[in-house]
């Protein structure tokens, strides 16, 4: 589903990702683990396309085809959807109304589909409410999720969606994350793909991830089981990153 070579982007003039390898195949979901400013949401946002991330070198692949110099509003239609770590206030336009809005880009889904996702996220209080104006940190991951039900992308992306979420709204975070990627079917059968950024995976107890990378500095340095990632920089922290030889 998404091939990416050699990807050199700079923010500011500043690169803050070099020559990263990265493949995400029909059905996988793919944990990213790595410290603070290590170049995670740069990751992201470069394959969403977020404006002020450069790309000086290489390319992004989305099935077959090559969307490195595709806007961000190009390859949301072509199926790349992201829940973002700090995502905007959208004054003047109500959840409920984005909503709409996605739901009929994809070919008119009823007002009783637009509900039902507003249900499932407990987001019913919210629905008349500007999108993410005074919402906390918690309502503000169901409602960037509300939003990524209604746009059913292919490629699915969550920037730490786990940061600040309850205990118990964990479970509902994680049953919608599950519902996106359809880990519901056998992965053969699946036509969605899924990356997480996580700190501490508490997600991924919850989120079934088939694979994990390490990116520190901007490079991407391994890839692997995720548990056994995990383990491993809790007992070596990321240093060990570098000096370990997993590969794969
Ligand atoms: N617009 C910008 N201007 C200057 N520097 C930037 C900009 N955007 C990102 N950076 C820098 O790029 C580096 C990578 O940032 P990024 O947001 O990708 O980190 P991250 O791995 O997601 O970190 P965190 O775990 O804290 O969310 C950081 O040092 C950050 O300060
Ligand atoms: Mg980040």
């Amino acid at each position: 589903m998404l091939e990416i070579h050699d990807l050199t982007v700079m923010v500011q003039n500043r690169r803050v990702l070099q020559n990263v390898e990265m493949h995400v195949s029909n059905g996988e979901t793919v944990a990213l683990f790595g410290p603070n400013g290590s170049g995670k949401t740069s990751l992201l946002s470069t394959i969403m396309g977020v404006p002020g991330y450069r790309v000086e070198r290489g390319n992004i692949i989305f099935k077959g085809e090559d969307i490195t110099g595709l806007a961000i509003d190009e390859r949301a239609r072509l199926g790349i959807g992201m829940a973002f770590q700090r995502p905007p206030v959208v004054r003047g336009v109500k959840l409920m109304d984005m909503m709409r809005i996605c739901m009929d880009r994809r070919g008119g889904a009823g007002e009783i589909d637009v509900r039902r996702c507003i249900e499932k996220l407990n987001l019913g209080e919210f629905q008349d409410r500007d999108i993410n104006l005074g919402f906390s940190g918690g309502e503000i991951k169901r409602s960037e999720l509300v939003q990524l039900l209604a746009q059913d992308p292919d490629f699915v992306m969550f920037d730490e969606p786990d940061s600040g979420v309850d205990l118990v709204s964990i479970h509902l975070v994680a049953k919608v994350i599950n519902e996106l990627l359809e880990k519901e079917k056998s992965a053969g059968r699946r036509t969605k793909a899924g990356l997480i950024i996580s700190h501490a995976g508490h997600i991924l107890d919850y989120v079934n991830a088939d694979r994990a990378y390490v990116i520190m500095g901007g490079n991407l340095y391994c890839s692997g089981n995720p548990r056994d990632l995990l383990e491993d920089i809790k007992v070596k922290g990321y240093e060990g990153c570098i000096s370990c030889q997993r590969q794969n």
